[in-house]
């Protein structure tokens, strides 16, 4: 019989080989000739299937609502510092995603993971809070610099609202508003925060579209894809920080003494 060479590499999700890439076994043509979105894309790069209408509509909706937000971030700050330092397109933009992370724009998988397990383990929302405050951990998806609870984030609120119309179930995300209700008893910063609000909300998708196993749905919350949404969303805005210092051809940055306590 005809024996295969062994490979270096093994891939699943896209193949260039034949007269038209494909993903995830979808030719390019079809993709353009069915008019899909960049929501479909990223359904056939990250989760190697079609999904239907409503979460793809729910992608493009986080895409487009984490695009930026203003330039005052971390993230747009970074990339700010760097592009008037003379650096090019790709420098400045890594720049300003390497502050993606646990307390900026990239909570999204954690609060994933424990929104699900606290809520599949059937804790209230005092319980799960109070055992999180006892780890000394803060829960990832509350909290916000500047939104408050008579200050919402619209973000959130647009989020809830598209899944509550839209959604079969949005189980995971009533769970995160009931801690949300009761970490805002204890202050009024500790809203639930867009990435709260986009982990809780991307369980209600993985678990109510039918489309994943719970297996599937297991290693999609362990791996951790979610983050990627506010990597991908964000580029987006980095870009255009960029484009603009270079447009106002803005000199080299450099931070005011008096913005600095110099202490022993
Ligand atoms: N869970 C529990 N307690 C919290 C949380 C939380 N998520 N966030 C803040 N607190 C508490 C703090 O312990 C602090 O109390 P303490 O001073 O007694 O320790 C109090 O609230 C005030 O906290 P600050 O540190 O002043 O809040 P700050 O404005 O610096 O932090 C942040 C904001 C980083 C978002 C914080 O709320 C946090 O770590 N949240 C979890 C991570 C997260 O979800 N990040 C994504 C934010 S949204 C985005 O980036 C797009
Ligand atoms: C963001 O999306 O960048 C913000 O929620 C973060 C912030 O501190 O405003």
């Amino acid at each position: 019989g005809r024996v295969r060479a062994p490979t270096h590499i093994i891939s699943t999700i896209s193949d260039d080989r034949g007269e038209e890439p494909c993903y995830a076994g979808v030719p390019m043509s079809s993709i353009v000739e069915q008019g899909y979105g960049v929501g479909d894309v990223i359904s056939l790069l990250w989760f190697k299937r079609s999904l239907p209408r409503y979460c793809t509509k729910f992608i493009e909706i986080c895409i487009m609502l984490c695009a930026d937000h203003g330039p005052c971030v971390s993230g747009a700050h970074n990339t700010i510092v760097t592009a008037r330092a003379g650096k090019d397109l790709v420098s400045s933009l890594v720049s300003g995603l390497l502050t993606i992370g646990p307390r900026f724009g990239g909570a999204i998988d954690d609060a994933a993971r424990y929104f699900k397990d606290a809520y599949d383990r059937g804790l209230t929302a005092y319980e799960f809070v109070e055992s999180m405050k006892k780890k000394g951990i803060r829960v990832p998806g509350i909290g916000h610099r500047i939104k408050r609870g008579d200050n919402r984030d619209k973000r959130v609120e647009l989020l809830q609202l598209f899944a509550r119309t839209n959604f079969p179930s949005v189980k995971y995300m009533e769970y995160a508003v009931q801690v949300e209700t009761y970490t805002l008893s204890k202050a009024n910063n500790l809203v639930l925060n867009v990435d709260g609000a986009i982990g809780s909300l991307f369980l209600d998708l993985l678990a109510g579209s039918g489309m994943f196993t719970k297996q599937e749905i297991d290693e999609i919350i362990e791996i951790g894809y979610l983050n990627g949404l506010f990597v991908l969303a964000r580029s987006i805005g980095l870009i255009g920080h960029t484009f603009d210092q270079k447009r106002l051809k803005q000199p080299l940055y450099r931070h005011p003494w008096e913005d600095v306590l110099y202490t022993k």
